[in-house]
């Protein structure tokens, strides 16, 4: 028997002044698309603005639904207009915000589960990883070199060959 071991390391920076002048305005982006969420029943607004390595930027945020499940994050709104809108162009970097209407906004949150598997689908397609830049309204921001490190041991198209 032999025990493995899984970990990544990501950047931790104090706020927003520490970023390069390219990731901070894509940050900048990703706060102010945050206000256009539909959001009325979580009240948590989250916003997500992609560079894309032809220079374009894809936006997305939140849709809910008074039927839960049918709502959709932030995130995979943006793979699925990227996609449609500049189809197999890689993305380069997410800036990924929130603001929660019922609470703090000062730390960064991550992608869910099921946008961390969409995610990966994207980067295995386009052949590059994606940087994701996370962070609050305010507060610390982190930095993830490729968005597959937040799903280790992930399922996937090679799977089933
Ligand atoms: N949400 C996102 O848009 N992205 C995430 O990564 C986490 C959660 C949304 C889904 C729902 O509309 C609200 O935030 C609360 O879960």
């Amino acid at each position: 028997m032999k025990r493995e071991e899984v970990k990544f390391e990501y950047d931790v920076f104090e706020n927003s002044e520490e970023l390069t002048e390219s990731d901070a305005a894509l940050m900048d982006a990703a706060r102010k698309v945050t206000t256009k969420a539909y959001a009325p029943y979580s009240k948590f607004l989250v916003g997500a603005v992609a560079k894309l390595v032809n220079g374009e930027t894809v936006s997305g945020t939140n849709q809910e639904n008074a039927s839960y499940p049918v709502g959709i994050c932030a995130e995979r709104v943006l793979l699925s207009a990227a996609s449609m809108l500049y189809t197999d162009v890689a993305i380069d970097t997410i800036a990924i915000t929130y603001h929660n209407l019922n609470g703090e906004s000062s730390k960064p949150v991550s992608p869910c589960g099921m946008c961390r598997q969409a995610l990966k689908e994207y980067e295995e397609r386009t052949g590059q990883p994606i940087r994701l830049i996370l962070a609050g309204m305010t507060g610390k921001v982190f930095i993830i070199e490729r968005s597959t490190q937040l799903l280790p041991f992930s399922f996937g198209g090679a799977d089933m060959k």
